[in-house]
């Protein structure tokens, strides 16, 4: 028994004294504002005070604190200076998906109590221990230091005036305050448990042994299921024709990590169970984990349909690439390889189901509801209707929660057994079997002639798609289509291939590839300038795709490419920082000779939603007898805003102000289908039909009221007020008025489809309907004696059609650029080697520069008042331009990703070497 003060009141716990803090706070209290991200004082997630001073709860015994004072984000009483750094939070746009909050919540917190008056630098240091995937940081450090001067002021804009507005979040209060519930926090009391057993193997065939004398001689284990108990087909895959992954594999595990039984039962039991104890024999094969050794003559074959374990090629090609080659001036090859990068959302999976009669309910974190409930439906071999899925708030996703992961699991067993059932991975269980970033290895061959026009591009990828093919076809098939980057490339070839190997499903990440073959791209770029003795940017200002000029697949946009003015909106910052640092490099003295400042450039385009496939998005929206106007808004919110935006469009085009609008989100029951969170597909996709939702709606009330289309809407309660521009004012009592199934008065539901077309067998066709641009410079210092790189600033210019909230679009651009750094700087996702957030690094608070943003808003015909996609994009160029900066600054190529010190000191050492000077 342990006594302590928890929030000002005294408390005591029965558990155990070895008990986490963390557990105790959760489960004994009923607080579930502490987060775990990683049970290992990683990511600081389940950060609390400790007599004031921060601690990481998951690290702390509950005897530890006897007699102490805990304060967990629920005790951070919302008044003076907590309630100031609440609000600054939401008006700087500081939390995206908030499951980090909490826990810089507390961590500045307790800065402010000690200091008031933080610069910089504090903030840096106080919040260091938690980690955020997806703000990139500076917004929480601009947050934290605007709490000692003026309130930043959220405009509350008026009908009309909602789209371009920078407001807050629209759901951001119960994220600062710690009341929003993610996929494990509230589950119910008599939830039994649910432990998955996967292979500690990278490929075996496996038997299981006696599992009715397993469970008669474990009490408290109540279940154990395996491929056998499967009702309907035990597979599952997000795009259906290539489906292959099993939700229990059968006889044989095809990667370290892939799911072969599951133990259910008692949550003490299950957790306490050591897995020595299961009933399996295993019979490890020789792996492969490099496409070369699963291509290899005599590689054993993974999948029975798949020759050479390749799982699909991607292919595009216009003009004569060999020949515009060999008559190009100049020529650069290059050769760049990537590793698997792990998503590393804070918030593991997790969730649960219970069985409601002869449906089941699942509740929990997910990118993609209603492709949930359809791979659902299909595994327990029931009807669609049969499946609900409640998304519960989202702790990051960035792709990963798009497969499906935890959801078979818990639906079995609550099935099986009756009861609700529940699961939340651990750090290491949701980084051995979750999706990953396709490492890549890429060829390139790019010419020009003697003015610097592109002449000939050649493009060979090889991906490492991992055992299943998740998303890997979409990475082979957009990879080909993206590569030559946004310019006019007239003779082009590109080929992709995803290969399977015994290494984890790779599946979409951020990009879908195209990041990875940027990275060859935008180098190779750099190379071919310096051969002409061409200003960098100046290169790409020439090449630059122009509306009328054909990409590679033949698409030819009249209006919207923004590409060039991307460029042309970095051009002051550009020369200001090449000057910069020629200056800098210069004037170095003997002390600081050792650091070395350079600046890289690079850019990207990106196709919005589906690759020449259907994309719909469907909304409701509805006015109810008492006046409450409600959109029934389906895309998800990981944290990238679609709440928010969504219904900024929506407001304007109904015509009424954003805060008027109610948001109905998520439950498949209650809101119709509007795809997945991906591809950057919402804002466009999704967006487009709330407008044409709130245009219907506003069509429906008007003609209702035989007003004339300008007519201003207003709702003063239960009373519609309709006023047309000659003055006239009609007041309808919607009390009055019957409603439809729905509850509504007035309803609209519209669905929108972005228009492409296939691609024929040489890639040509209309993939995109819309493509976003953008283009980053990085300013960085290189300490060429250790390798040490410090980003000094990052400046971006994105094209995104329509800002329609430009907060929103700096906050996507910063969390994309910081993923972009980790890429280029440190991550590197080894299956078996780096499955925790100590080994697998990725940024911290002090890895991230400032910021300097232009929004380009080149609109766009397709888009919701111009609006294109852009959460994907920013990621794109930021690491091809770290690679750029630090050429320049040291002359090191790094092709090999990521640019660790080791890298970097061997690249300047061969750099160098090749100069003929001594290292
Ligand atoms: S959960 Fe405690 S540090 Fe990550
Ligand atoms: S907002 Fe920080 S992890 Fe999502």
């Amino acid at each position: 028994m342990t006594c302590f003060t928890l929030n000002g009141k005294p408390v005591t716990s029965q558990l155990p004294a070895s008990t986490r803090l963390s557990d105790v706070l959760r489960t004994e209290m009923g607080l579930p504002g502490t987060k775990i991200g990683c049970n290992a004082g990683d990511c600081g997630a389940c950060s609390v005070l400790l007599d004031g001073a921060p601690i990481c709860s998951c690290l702390t015994a509950i005897a530890q604190v006897d007699g102490a004072a805990v304060t967990s984000i629920e005790g951070l009483h919302a008044d003076g200076t907590i309630a100031k750094l609440q609000d600054s939070f939401l008006a700087h746009g500081a939390a995206q998906c908030g499951i980090c909050t909490p826990g810089m919540m507390v961590a500045a917190s307790a800065l402010l109590a000690e200091n008031p008056a933080p610069n910089r630098h504090d903030v840096e240091d106080a919040l260091g221990g938690v980690l955020c995937r997806c703000t990139g940081y500076s917004k929480i450090i601009d947050a934290v230091l605007a709490v000692g001067g003026d309130a930043k002021i959220s405009p509350r804009p008026q009908a009309g005036q909602n789209v371009g507005s920078p407001i807050r979040h629209l759901d951001g209060q119960p994220k600062v305050d710690g009341s929003l519930i993610y996929g494990d926090d509230a589950v119910p009391q008599d939830a039994l448990l649910v432990r998955v057993i996967r292979s500690p193997h990278h490929y075996s065939s496996f038997t299981i042994g006696d599992k009715a004398g397993f469970l008669a001689s474990h009490p408290g284990i109540l279940a154990v299921l395996d491929a056998s108990d499967i009702p309907g087909r035990n597979c599952f895959g997000v795009i259906p024709p290539f489906a292959d992954q099993p939700v229990f594999a059968e006889t044989t595990a095809l990667y370290r990590g892939d799911a072969v039984a599951a133990i259910v039962g008692d949550a003490d039991v299950i957790r306490h169970f050591d897995e020595a104890d299961f009933p399996i024999t295993w019979t490890p094969y020789e792996t492969m984990l490099s496409p070369a050794s699963a291509m290899a003559d005599g590689a054993r074959k993974m999948h029975a349909n798949r020759d050479g374990n390749i799982l699909v090629r991607g292919y595009v090609e216009t003009g004569d690439a060999d020949q515009a080659l060999a008559a190009a001036a100049h020529k650069v090859e290059i050769h760049t390889t990537t590793p698997f990068i792990e998503h590393a959302y804070i918030e593991p999976e997790a969730g649960y189901a219970t069985r409601e009669g002869n449906r089941i309910v699942i509740h929990g974190c997910t990118q993609a509801a209603q492709m949930d409930r359809e791979s659902l439906a299909e595994i327990m071999g029931m009807e669609l209707e049969a499946i609900r899925v409640v998304p519960s708030a989202c702790g990051g996703g960035f792709g990963s929660k798009l497969d499906v992961s935890f959801q078979p699991y818990v639906a079995l067993a609550a099935w099986v057994l009756g009861r609700p059932a529940r699961i939340c991975y651990s750090r290491g269980e949701s980084m051995r079997a979750s999706t990953k970033r396709h490492p890549s290895d890429i060829r390139l061959a790019v010419g020009c002639d003697e003015t610097g026009r592109i002449s000939g591009f050649v493009f060979d990828g090889i991906f490492n798609t991992g055992a299943y093919a998740s998303w890997g076809p979409t990475v082979a098939n957009r990879v080909p289509i993206h590569a030559s980057g946004p310019y006019a490339t007239k003779d082009y070839r590109a080929n992709s291939v995803a290969v399977h190997t015994n290494a984890p499903p790779a599946g979409a990440f951020r990009g879908f590839g195209v990041p990875q073959s940027a990275v060859a791209q935008e180098c190779a770029f750099d190379l071919l300038a310096e051969k002409l003795g061409m200003d960098r940017l100046a290169f790409r200002r020439l090449n630059a795709l122009k509306n009328g000029v054909p990409t590679v697949t033949g698409q030819v946009f009249n209006s919207g490419v923004g590409i060039d003015d991307c460029f042309a909106a970095l051009e002051d910052s550009w020369h200001a920082a090449v000057a910069s640092a020629a200056s800098f490099n210069q004037t170095a003295t003997s002390d600081d000779s050792l650091w070395r400042r350079g600046v890289g450039i690079a850019s990207c385009w990106y196709g919005c939603g589906n690759t020449s496939l259907p994309n719909p998005s469907t909304m409701r929206m509805g006015i109810t007898a008492d006046g409450k106007i409600v959109l029934h808004q389906g895309a998800m919110d990981i944290g990238q805003g679609a709440n928010t935006v969504i219904t900024q469009i929506a407001a304007d085009a109904l015509g009424v102000p954003v805060h008027d609008v109610h948001i109905l989100g998520g439950d498949t029951d209650l809101t119709p289908d509007c795809g997945k969170t991906s591809a950057s597909r919402q804002t466009f996709v999704s967006g487009k039909a709330a407008m044409l939702s709130g245009m219907a709606l506003r069509d429906m009330v008007l003609r209702h009221g035989n007003v004339d289309a300008n007519a201003t809407i207003a709702l003063d309660g239960a009373v519609l007020t309709l006023a047309d521009a000659g003055g006239g004012t009609l007041r309808i009592a919607l009390t009055d008025m019957p409603v439809n199934d729905y509850g509504y008065v007035f309803m609209a539901e519209e669905t929108y489809d972005p228009p492409t077309s296939p691609l024929d067998e040489k890639g040509q066709g209309i993939p995109y309907a819309v493509f976003g641009y953008g283009a980053q410079i990085v300013e960085l210092s290189v300490d060429a004696a250790l390798g040490r790189v410090r980003l000094d600033k990052i400046t971006t210019a994105h094209d995104v059609g329509r800002a329609i909230n430009p907060l929103l679009v700096e906050g996507q651009i910063e969390g994309g650029v910081a993923q972009g750094i980790g890429m280029a700087l440190m991550e590197d996702y080894q299956p078996g080697r780096t499955e925790n957030l100590h080994d697998y690094l990725i940024p911290t608070i002090g890895d991230v520069p400032k910021f300097d943003h232009v929004i380009v808003e080149v609109a766009d015909q397709e888009g919701p008042y111009g609006a294109k996609g852009l959460g994907e994009h920013v990621l794109i160029p930021t690491a091809p331009a770290i690679l750029n900066a630090i050429r320049h600054a040291t002359g090191a190529a790094i092709y090999d990703l990521p640019a660790t010190p080791d890298k970097v000191c061997a690249a300047i050492a061969a750099a160098q070497a090749a100069q003929g000077r001594p290292s």
